[in-house]
């Protein structure tokens, strides 16, 4: 017996009078009395099949997402289908078999869905039938073919390291894993195969990459899982310009093969100026809204509105927008205090005539130096935050993104790359009073600032870099210590303890000590850069099986209770 001699997507006008087999799942079925229509849908495509009424009795006992196997003759379509490869043609059927029934599925099995998330993930199974998913796996599928194709054409090698690890303090939240042969010692999974790529360089690899998957004990968002994939990636002999060269061609390689888009050189910047400019170091560089720095001019100068002992001032300018009615501005300023917790925020409308008024009510004729300082042209309207705290700017830089997504500056189809350079070394923890890597305990700082090791840590800038696209970090990587006195000197500085950094890291500072090459290298973010790519935020739509935002698998149920035997075993 055979299913089928054709798929539902590949039969056109020249197959007119071809008998065929088709096999398939029912999307619709239209009943008009003397002639009933079904819409077959397969892996490869929909097209419509015709049944007469001498198969009535059998199709009508038939639902949606029955399988089905149809014999049947190829036959010209009365009215094209234009929206439909397949259009032109539809299959006259005279026999029919059902392979497979189906229960009423929970949702349309649809390009376009307004089923809520939970209950897609719930039946997966059925969601990865709607094109719009099927085609995400199809994409996944060859970006990682391209991968493969563009890293192992330029000398890396593909190899795979343990999932099952150690837990280390540092880093993100790991999960633990009890070992059944070892009462009472535990694995942690991989948050990422760091440790293990410096390995391989020490063992003389020379490029190494591996699209492997992660686990981050975390909490997930839109752009966030607890299990996700690398593609990561290590160098021997390399420096920063070495990485970043490399590096922006296979963007740019994977862009062209796949979307046939030619990126524009990224912009590289420090994290300080994006800090300064942007309030983020993940910008996203499709709008031109910059922060404008006011500190300087409100303190020279006296003005009547801001009469303030905060520190930081800082504004943004959006460019025509003086039209915003007072209601408009005043829910913009609500949720800058209610979601953002912005303490003191004004603005100023600068009219096209020239005129002005501002949100203080005191007539403050200075502000046209403000307005001046803004370099705002008649049209502007801007906005002016107080605050304490450096962190604070964040706010602004939430502000910046709200009102570029209100005036749909963040189009979908651009694509804005850029490279985040000499990211700091630490940054202080408040929580554990002792300072942190800001990316992890094995990135070099950068040579010339090595002497504020002392007595400014947090000034210490790294050889590090991101990629960010569109406001996501897409990748993020480091050139590595290679020089066990430093790593020793950094780990002291994180305020290990000798018997720390011999319990967690003895393994890798031994293998410093054999002729440790320079080394570096990066990782992205597969599950990102996919998203990205499609011009969307969420990338559980590019993952088969994603776990929601609570960590949970809807499908499986995971996770989920051990019994008592069971919890035994494992030493629990
Ligand atoms: P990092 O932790 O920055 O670096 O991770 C690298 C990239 O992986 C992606 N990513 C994630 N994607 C989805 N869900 C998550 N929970 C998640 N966490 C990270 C991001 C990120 O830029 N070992 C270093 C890399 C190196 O130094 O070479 C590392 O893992 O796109």
């Amino acid at each position: 017996m055979s299913y089928r001699t054709h798929n539902c997507g590949e039969l056109c006008k020249k197959d007119i009078g071809k008998e065929v087999i088709l096999s398939g799942w029912i999307q619709t079925i239209r009943n008009l009395g003397s002639l009933i229509f079904i819409d077959l849908r397969d892996y490869f495509g929909t097209i419509q099949l015709i049944f007469s009424k001498k198969l009535k009795k059998q199709v009508l006992e038939l639902g949606r997402e029955f399988l089905i196997k149809v014999n049947g003759t190829v036959v010209k379509r009365k009215s094209k289908n234009c929206n439909l490869p397949t259009g032109e043609i539809e299959i006259l059927v005279y026999k029919l078999d059902v392979l497979n029934s189906s229960p009423i599925p929970p949702f349309m099995i649809e390009d376009e869905t307004d089923e809520e998330e939970g209950c897609r993930m719930k039946y997966r199974y059925l969601d990865i039938r709607r094109n719009a998913i099927k085609n995400n796996l199809i994409l996944r599928h060859k970006i990682s073919l391209e991968i493969r194709n563009f890293l192992s054409k330029n000398g890396f090698l593909e190899i795979e390291t343990p999932v099952l690890i150690n837990h280390t303090s540092e880093g993100a939240r790991s999960f633990i894993v009890p070992s059944r042969m070892h009462s009472g010692k535990f694995y942690a999974l991989s948050q990422s195969p760091q440790l293990f790529k410096q390995l391989l360089m020490i063992g003389g690899i020379d490029k190494y990459f591996q699209i492997v998957k992660c686990f981050r004990d975390e909490d997930s968002r839109s752009d966030r899982q607890i299990e996700f994939t690398q593609i990561d990636c290590e160098m021997a002999f390399v420096e920063v310009h070495d990485i970043l060269f490399f590096f922006e061609n296979f963007i740019k390689y994977l862009f062209k093969k796949i979307k046939n888009i030619q990126l524009e050189p990224f912009t590289l910047m420090t994290y300080s100026d994006a800090i300064k400019m942007y309030g983020t170091d993940t910008p996203d560089l499709r709008f031109e809204i910059r922060f404008v720095d006011l500190n300087d001019l409100v303190k020279k100068q006296v003005f009547k509105s801001f009469q303030t002992t905060k520190e930081l001032i800082i504004g943004i300018n959006i460019s025509k927008c003086s039209h915003y009615t007072c209601d408009q501005i005043y829910s913009i300023i609500e949720w800058m205090k209610k979601k953002q917790g912005a303490q003191e925020i004004f603005w100023i409308k600068f009219f096209p005539d020239k005129t002005w008024i501002s949100s203080n009510k005191k007539n403050d004729e200075n502000l046209m130096n403000i307005i001046q300082h803004f370099e705002a042209n008649p049209g502007d309207l801007l906005f002016i935050l107080l605050g304490n705290k450096p962190t604070e700017i964040n706010q602004l830089s939430q502000l910046r993104i709200e009102m570029a997504n209100k005036l749909k500056m963040r189009k979908p189809k651009l694509f804005k790359p850029l490279w985040i350079i000499d990211l700091p070394l630490f940054e202080w923890d408040e929580k554990s009073k002792r300072y942190k890597s800001f990316h992890h305990p094995f990135t070099s700082p950068k040579k010339e600032d090595l002497h504020l090791l002392e007595k400014f840590p947090e000034n210490i800038r790294s050889k590090s870099y991101d990629l960010i696209i569109n406001g996501v970090e897409i990748g993020s990587g480091s050139i590595r210590i290679h020089d066990k006195n430093i790593q020793n000197l950094i780990f002291k500085h994180l305020g290990f303890s000798i018997k720390k950094i011999k319990s967690e890291f003895g393994f890798i500072t031994k293998a410093f000590e054999y002729g440790t090459p320079p080394h570096g290298g990066i990782a992205f973010g597969l599950d990102r850069l996919i998203t990205i790519l499609e011009g969307k935020e969420n990338i559980k739509d590019f993952i088969a099986f994603p776990k929601n935002n609570e960590g949970i698998d809807l499908m499986v149920n995971s996770p989920s209770y051990l019994n008592r035997e069971k919890l035994k075993e494992i030493h629990l």
